[in-house]
């Protein structure tokens, strides 16, 4: 199949014919999971984090015992902590549980109760991230949110025949998605990955969309790394206090750019007038290795942005630079890798 950006009338084709062949193969071939029984959000939500860092079958082992702990949401709430961790003993990773503890605290005393019912609103509880926020929304509420893991990486660089940058992943993810059917949708995916187009020696003859699939096996190694290039890049952090808050300026990359079409990222600095940066830090795209100085700002006369608060950075479809750039200067909480810095008491 050839990527999303190549012919769109050619590319809604193929991805019609990839859902329909995918979610046929699903419906007779999925395996029968506990969680896939039920539709209702705490349970998905509950597979979900266990399904973080933990396998399926060791996942399918605890699963039922710790619902039968801790049937709702506001019996988790209501649970001592020490009887959290021991409801999750062997599925080890226990920061996941104080995550879901906090965050059961929140659903059941400030939203009574009240499970969020889109990815961006599941993003803001503790342990949940970009992955876990698209697979509740989508499983639970029908969404329709891509989700992209390991599994769904390697299926689409497959598909796709290409190794692409983990931004385009998410992008491709989003564009094959099928509306209609989401949830099922990522699971496919997810699915596929696991039983069929696995790491090593993939099932090809045995693959429900093969005749798609630009790789049709392993993508070959890439034998010869390519050389990195070193630049340097300068950025403006332009901030403001009002009512909402602190906001910072960003501006739009053109729709016809080749790389990252559409998405936002902070101004460029001219470099001439820059004086000292703020802090620095590294980012790699590709074969690139930036050097990015981050320099504090006022709003240039005429420049074309807008403002925006942390929260709202969060739910837009900001550069990956641009988003290292707002958590490295404390304006967006990233997740879930950074909920140490979101919530530092809960890290032991
Ligand atoms: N891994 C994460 N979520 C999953 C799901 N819903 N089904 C199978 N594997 C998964």
């Amino acid at each position: 199949m050839k990527s999303p950006e190549t012919s769109v009338p050619q590319f809604d084709l193929i991805a019609s014919s990839f859902r329909s062949q995918l979610l046929f193969w699903y419906n007779t071939h999925a395996r029968d999971l506990p969680w896939r029984r039920s539709r209702d959000p705490y349970r998905i939500w509950i597979s979900e984090i266990m399904l973080q860092q933990t396998r399926v079958a060791a996942v399918i082992e605890h699963y039922h015992e710790f619902l039968r702990r801790f049937p709702t949401v506001q019996k988790l709430a209501a649970a001592r902590e020490s009887s959290v961790l021991a409801g999750w003993s062997g599925l080890g990773y226990y920061r996941r549980a104080r995550m879901l503890h906090a965050a059961a605290k929140l659903i059941a005393r400030r939203r009574d109760g009240k499970f969020p019912t889109t990815a961006a609103e599941w993003l803001d509880l503790p342990g949940i991230g970009r992955y876990t926020a698209a697979a509740i929304a989508s499983i639970a509420f029908g969404e329709p949110v891509a989700v992209v893991d390991g599994n769904v990486e390697r299926v689409l660089q497959r598909v796709l025949g290409n190794r692409l940058a983990k931004e385009r992943i998410w992008q491709a993810a989003g564009a094959l998605l099928d509306p209609n059917r989401p949830g099922d949708f990522n699971q496919a995916m997810m699915e596929l990955g696991a039983v069929v187009c696995a790491p090593r020696a993939p099932a090809c003859l045995t693959c429900a969309v093969v005749n798609l699939c630009a790789a049709r096996g392993e993508l070959p190694a890439t034998s010869v790394p390519a050389r990195q290039q070193k630049r340097d890049i300068h950025y403006a952090l332009i901030c403001r206090r009002n009512h909402k808050g602190q906001e910072v300026f960003v501006v739009q990359r053109p729709r016809n750019a080749c790389l990252m079409a559409g998405m936002w990222e902070l101004p460029q600095a001219i470099v001439r007038e820059a004086g000292e940066p703020v802090f620095t830090l590294k980012h790699s795209i590709t074969t690139t290795d930036y050097s990015v100085m981050v320099y504090r700002k006022g709003l240039p006369a005429g420049a074309d942005g807008k403002w925006i608060t942390g929260s709202q950075a969060r739910r837009m479809a900001l550069t990956g630079l641009a988003r290292k750039i707002l958590i490295h200067a404390s304006i967006l909480w990233g997740s879930p890798e950074d909920d140490a810095a979101r919530f530092p008491h809960l890290i032991v």
